[in-house]
């Protein structure tokens, strides 16, 4: 069940693309003021139709919308015989990259089963147009039996051309190298975030981790149960200690010659949170095996930038454990010694995130990075707050900020959220140097921050991104997001690398 999950073939063409010995011609539309209208760049395309293109777009009801996706039979006005029209929404002078990379998912969504399409949304912007095509058809086949009929109908797309002005011009073969390198890792995320927990637990998940890892050439080192105890990891532990699949700490460390800066990544690796002791209502606990998604997308984006070569040293730190309740379970009441001495009272074990994390973030600010970044899937009030596709972005402000639009920018949409201070009085404790939760539930996302915030250095930029609800999309597929893994944050986490790369 480890074989990756592959996407459709891609290649750079300059041919026509209404003479392609292709199933399908995928363009872009936009809604204007009165109805749909083709994208500037397809011209060719409607004058093969005699300029009857968008008024037929028009009658099936199309409007340019954005997720809107409508199918023409072509009747031999184009060799492909279906012509695929992607709505990209409204435009304002040039289609921002998000918009080609949703209109490109969309299309490649609707295109599952067809072998061979062509795209013209590549000549606006074609990393974009790579990213959503592959995406888009994604589909976790692993667990469909072969003699599933279900397999038959979540065939993904067998192969996109996409059109460009000259397919052997070096800039848009290094594009295409490095949207392919960028979307292989989200997908590589999404396979592990996919992978059911009863084979996703500690030990295996480290075991990717490392496979992953040394394939691209990076150090890994796997801190197993006595490890952890011999030096003092009492979250991991504690959250570890009601499963009978141990717990494990995993590090990988890319380190190429001339490091600009040195990053450290850590992420959230519960490989399943039943609350343990406190544990959770039986609805929709099946969704939380997704609660190792942070850890996913730092795992991966630490062997990315071993493949972009950047220069950067990047240190994964990722604390991984299975939430469980039992016999041998932590309780609320008990108090747990963190690596470096810190006292924590568990008053909630469901707020297991924040106590591995606390572990990962002493251990990995002891390696001196220049930042430091987290990833975790860890409050519910992460989507209370922001909803389904908005990570909340808290840290240190400046770098906080940085992050953030970096977000933005490749379609992740963070939003940068506070720390104020007074939160942290909630988390006093009776007994202990704190407390796991406050008593009450107001602003659980910013609390959570807050507690980690204890754990991390003050002269360290710090970026803490709670991805509870933008990791995972239970609900209906939309762009290039289908069901179950998103990705989340791996395309902001290797923007971000590539930004101190070029910036430091
Ligand atoms: N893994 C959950 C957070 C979560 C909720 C992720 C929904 C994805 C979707 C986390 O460990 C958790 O249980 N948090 C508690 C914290 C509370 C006890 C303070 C929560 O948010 O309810
Ligand atoms: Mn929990
Ligand atoms: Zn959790």
């Amino acid at each position: 069940m480890t074989t990756p999950t592959l996407g459709p073939t891609l290649g750079l063409t300059d041919a026509a693309v209404t003479t392609a010995t292709v199933d399908a011609l995928v363009v872009g539309t936009m809604s204007g003021t009165e109805g749909p209208q083709l994208l500037p760049g397809s011209e060719e395309v409607e004058a093969a139709f005699d300029g009857a293109l968008t008024g037929l777009l028009a009658l099936l009801g199309a409007r340019g919308k954005v997720d809107e996706v409508i199918k023409i039979p072509t009747r031999g006005a184009i060799s492909a015989p279906l012509l695929v029209a992607t709505g990209l929404g409204a435009v304002k002078g040039q289609p921002t990259s998000e918009q080609v990379r949703r209109a490109a998912g969309a299309a490649s969504r609707a295109l599952s089963g067809t072998s061979h399409a062509i795209t013209t949304l590549s000549r606006i912007d074609l990393a974009a147009a790579v990213e959503g095509t592959v995406l888009g058809s994604y589909a976790f086949t692993s667990y469909r039996s072969h003699s599933n009929q279900a397999q038959k109908n979540d065939k993904p797309l067998g192969q996109m051309d996409l059109s460009v002005p000259a397919a052997d011009d070096g800039g848009a073969r290094q594009s295409l190298a490095r949207a392919l390198a960028i979307v292989e890792s989200v997908t590589a995320a999404r396979d592990l975030v996919n992978t059911p927990p009863n084979d996703l637990y500690p030990a295996s998940f480290a075991d990717r981790a490392v496979t992953m890892a040394r394939s691209a050439g990076l150090h890994t080192e796997v801190l197993d149960e006595q490890a952890l105890r011999r030096e003092g990891y009492g979250g991991i532990l504690g959250v570890g200690g009601g499963s009978s699949r141990p717990p494990r700490l995993v590090r990988l460390h890319y380190a190429p010659a001339e490091p600009r800066a040195k990053v450290a990544l850590i992420g959230k690796g519960v490989t399943f949170d039943t609350g343990g002791i406190s544990i959770k209502p039986a609805a929709k606990m099946e969704e939380m095996t997704m609660d190792m998604a942070g850890a996913a997308a730092v795992i991966v984006t630490a062997v990315l930038a071993a493949r972009l070569e950047l220069p950067v040293e990047v240190i994964a730190t990722v604390p991984m454990a299975e939430n469980m309740p039992s016999a041998t379970a932590y309780r609320p009441g008990d108090v747990l010694t963190m690596y470096g001495g810190t006292t924590v009272e568990v008053l909630n074990t469901d707020a297991e995130g924040r106590l591995i994390l606390a572990d990962a973030l002493v251990r990995a600010a002891q390696d001196a990075p220049d930042y430091l970044i987290d990833a975790a899937t860890l409050t519910g009030a992460q989507v209370v707050a922001l909803g389904n596709r908005t990570p909340g972005i808290m840290g240190t402000p400046q770098f906080r900020d940085r992050v953030t639009a970096i977000s933005q920018e490749v379609g992740e949409n963070g939003w940068a959220m506070p720390l104020p201070e007074h939160l942290r009085s909630d988390l006093d404790s009776k007994l202990a140097d704190i407390a796991n939760v406050a008593s009450h539930r107001w602003g659980g996302m910013l609390a959570a921050g807050v507690f980690l915030s204890e754990f991390v250095p003050d002269d360290i930029p710090w970026a803490h991104l709670d991805i509870a609800g933008p990791a995972y999309n239970a609900g209906s597929p939309w762009g290039y997001t289908g069901k179950g893994g998103t990705g989340v944050p791996v395309r902001t986490l290797a923007a971000v690398l590539a930004d101190i790369a070029e910036r430091g």
